[in-house]
């Protein structure tokens, strides 16, 4: 007996109706994963309204909670932090979708960490089919490790915080040393209305000292991984003075871009936020 529909174009006929129907989100496979890593003394929801633009337009999504950032931070170091982001990294690259990794404030540290054991799958390493790979790192208002904190020379994270973090000890970090000079809404949320930065600031949580205070193990923007560093003109806590401390090194490589913004882009420019990273991952390799 004569076929006369394939299998395929069955699916292709029924994938077709039901986005037209507005049923199925347009994922586009060919696009990679974004994966998304908060600052310090933030939780993964700071990323929801771009996540769900970033999905508007075809991407796969993911948005991590740090262990390092919570009411039990004190409890842990570095180490888990860079696993679980390793673990979305990995499961990623193993079903040949290539990955964008995003970071925050400190979640560009752990970002940096994270890719120490996958410089092969760096889209700039690697040759053959462009899948599977690392596209490329983009740090927002980063707060890097410098590329001499691998041979050792790095002060306490006490000598070189903003003036407005708290410690307790040496077991966790708040954000509320100076709430008089320097509120949340003025070291973090400046470009928020009143009500929304005291929405966000509620939500703030400690972070783990020994999380902070770790010393990074790996340097990706050196020409390993394709890396974006992007410097917001109205951050008071990375300031564009402190960013260029970081590009201007001897050895650094990075692209960079300014964006009109505060600490926390993903809040107060969702748009440029999304624009930058669609940008970013939307630049098709040469072998592809
Ligand atoms: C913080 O890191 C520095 C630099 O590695 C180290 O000398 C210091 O002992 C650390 N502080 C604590 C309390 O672990």
């Amino acid at each position: 007996m004569k076929q006369f529909f394939s299998f395929g174009l069955l699916v292709s006929v029924l994938l077709a109706f039901l986005t037209a129907c507005g049923a199925v989100p347009t994922l586009d496979t060919k696009k990679p994963t974004i994966i998304l890593i908060p600052a310090a003394f933030s939780k993964a929801a700071v990323y929801d309204e771009v996540k769900g633009r970033l999905s508007n337009i075809g991407y796969d999504v993911v948005a991590i909670n740090l262990p390092s950032v919570g009411h039990g931070a004190g409890r842990v170091d570095r180490t888990p932090d860079i696993k679980w982001v390793q673990r979305a990294i990995g499961m990623r690259l193993r079903q040949g979708k290539n990955v964008v990794l995003v970071g925050n404030s400190y979640g560009a540290t752990v970002i940096c960490d994270a890719v120490k054991d996958f410089e092969a799958r760096s889209m700039l390493k690697s040759y053959g089919p462009a899948n599977g790979k690392i596209s490329g790192l983009i740090f927002f208002s980063g707060f890097l490790p410098y590329i001499n904190e691998l041979s050792g020379a790095r002060p306490d994270i006490r000598q070189i915080s903003p003036p407005w973090f708290r410690f307790e000890a040496t077991s966790r970090v708040f954000w509320d040393g100076d709430l008089a000079k320097a509120p949340p809404s003025v070291t973090l949320f400046n470009l928020l209305s009143k009500q929304q930065s005291n929405v966000w600031a509620a939500k703030l949580e400690p972070s783990s000292f020994a999380a902070l205070n770790a010393t990074a193990k790996y340097i990706p923007y050196d020409g390993k991984f394709r890396s974006l560093y992007v410097i917001a003109s109205k951050d008071y806590a990375v300031t564009p003075a402190f960013a260029k401390t970081y590009i201007d090194q001897p050895g650094a490589k990075f692209e960079t871009v300014t964006i009109d913004s505060d600490h926390m882009p993903m809040l107060s420019r969702p748009d440029a936020f999304v624009e930058v990273v669609d940008k970013f991952a939307s630049v098709k390799e040469a072998s592809e």
